[in-house]
């Protein structure tokens, strides 16, 4: 049996029941994935209210982009295999453990790619590029207004935008959401909830208006900005987060000589999967030079699948929310030497430190490897220590005389606890942020002791920057931490850590 998140009565994501279903078995044309991560879009939100236009049969799971592990493949698939890295557009069924999804819509993992980017690439690059490149005819020089431009495909599309030579206006509705456009950058940042948003464009654009806007928001936000294009513009219509589909006089085409045009990039890809193909390779070459990289607002268990959805709901993401279903088979494949370098030439270093400037500096970094500490020797002064410390006398960690007797590695072994207790030391070295007015270690949200340490063995910490959540100059800081002891294959600790840091 699987766990799987499931919808067995429509409604919002409260109705969804975490459940256990039988394992999956692939038709001759079907994949098998062991899920890795789940990316969050748009119509997952949908579809559980059953407002989008693909209906499942009853009861499913959503989640409609995944990355993983090949379990098993019908007869006819050839392109992959079992225990391939894959990416797929499964449509629905990826907030579960395993998900059947038909071969041509599952990609090889390009290399180096970690899991989570890997479920956050094709939906929402793959929409803005064939939005921007072939229904905008977006050219280097023009001026491109994104919409909502800190959601999904929002934020791609000011990636892309910049990439195509354009000059990229955001617009979205507060300051946290502007400041990542401007980091993924955004020239010009329009807050679209406050007064005077065509005055702005126009001061911005010199009174010529805007050549193409890229809008998936809809309803209100839709007229004012039609009303701010330029002769001979294209305006883009890619979807209506915002609830209310906007209905507009046609007369205003035809004043501004403007050309209207939807984008159904699923559409595309049925209908011309060449081109589509071209596209997803064009991206992946932006991807493997480092030109483009989703912004993760935060990964969730898969048990929290549904407050994923409430946070897509409440406008609280920026970028991509991912669910992460397989938590140890992400570990093991964290993204390659080739983005930590291009993070690494972001990120000032001093006396072996990294030195970064905010909370938004840090959440950018995502991915970062910030280093590996020096060795520590758990000498038995550092055991009796931490046992004073904590009042737990086991004979195994103090008692010397018959640890030589009873343990089973003839000596006294460390506490896990203890050598956890170093992670301070070795963080203070990594790294420091120079807006912090307070930093405090705050916790662990996971730990695994998975071997002995044992005394006098030598320790050292590697360290990964996994995420940063801000809230209110707040920032909760999440540090994918490996333990190892000097000659010893396992790990003897894995852990998430939590610093919380105050601005
Ligand atoms: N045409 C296609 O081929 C295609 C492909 C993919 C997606 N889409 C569509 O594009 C739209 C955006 O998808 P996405 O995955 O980027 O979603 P998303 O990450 O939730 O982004 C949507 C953005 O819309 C803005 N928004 C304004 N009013 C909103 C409201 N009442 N509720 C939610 N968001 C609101 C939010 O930004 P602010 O808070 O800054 O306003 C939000 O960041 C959806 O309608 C989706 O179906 C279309």
């Amino acid at each position: 049996m699987i766990k799987a998140v499931l919808c067995k009565s429509f409604g919002d994501p409260d109705q969804l029941v975490i459940d256990q279903i039988a394992e999956l078995t692939p038709d001759d044309n079907e994949v098998i994935i062991q899920v890795v991560a789940c990316s969050v879009n748009y119509p997952d939100t949908l579809m559980i209210k059953n407002m989008y236009q693909f209906k499942p049969e009853m009861p499913f799971s959503p989640g409609g982009e995944v990355s993983g592990i090949i379990k098993s493949v019908g007869s006819a698939v050839k392109h992959v295999k079992q225990g391939d890295k894959v990416f797929a557009l499964c449509g629905w069924g990826g907030f579960a453990e395993e998900v059947k999804v038909i071969a041509k819509r599952v990609f090889p993992m390009p290399e180096g790619m970690d899991f989570i980017t890997a479920s956050s690439v094709m939906y929402n690059y793959g929409t803005s590029f064939h939005a921007l490149k072939d229904r905008g005819y977006l050219k280097e020089g023009e001026t491109l207004l994104v919409l909502g431009a800190a959601g999904g495909v929002g934020l791609a599309a000011v990636e892309l935008g910049k990439i195509m030579g354009a000059t990229v206006i955001a617009a979205a509705s507060n300051d946290e959401k502007l400041l990542i456009c401007k980091e993924k950058g955004a020239d010009h940042i329009i807050n679209y909830s406050e007064e005077g948003f065509r005055d702005k464009i126009k001061t911005i654009t010199n009174g010529k208006g805007v050549d193409v806007i890229y809008d998936p928001v809809g309803d209100q936000y839709t007229e004012p900005a039609l009303r701010s294009i330029a002769y001979n513009g294209r305006y883009l219509v890619v979807g209506f987060a915002a609830g209310k589909i906007p209905e507009i006089a046609l007369n205003l085409a035809l004043l501004k000589s403007c050309a209207i045009t939807g984008v159904f990039w699923g559409q595309f890809a049925e209908k011309e999967p060449g081109l589509n193909m071209k596209n997803l390779q064009q991206l992946a070459n932006y991807f493997q030079k480092g030109q483009l990289k989703p912004h993760i607002y935060k990964t969730y268990p898969l048990e929290e699948a549904p407050v994923a959805l409430w946070d897509m709901i409440n406008r609280k993401v920026i970028g991509k929310a991912v669910v992460l279903v397989n938590e140890e088979a992400n570990r093991s494949n964290p993204p390659i030497q080739k983005v930590e370098k291009s993070e690494v030439s972001e990120v000032q270093q001093k006396d072996g430190k990294f030195i970064f400037k905010n909370l938004h500096h840090l959440k950018q970094s995502y991915g970062l490897k910030l280093g590996t500490s020096d060795w520590v020797t758990m000498d038995q002064s550092k055991i009796n220590d931490f046992a004073r410390a904590t009042e737990d006398f086991q004979w195994i960690h103090v008692d010397t005389e018959r640890a030589k007797s009873e343990s089973p590695f003839g000596k006294t072994i460390a506490h896990g606890f203890n050598v956890l207790a170093f992670s301070p030391k070795f963080l203070y070295a990594m790294f420091d942020i120079e807006s912090a007015k307070l930093s405090l270690n705050y916790g662990c949200n996971k730990v695994r002791f998975m071997s002995p340490i044992i005394v006098d063995s030598k320790v050292r910490m590697h360290a990964i920057l996994k995420e940063t959540e801000i809230e209110n100059g707040r920032g909760k800081v999440f540090i994918d931490v490996t333990f190892e002891a000097q000659g010893q294959d396992k790990p003897i600790c894995v852990a998430e850590l939590i610093s919380m840091v105050i601005e």
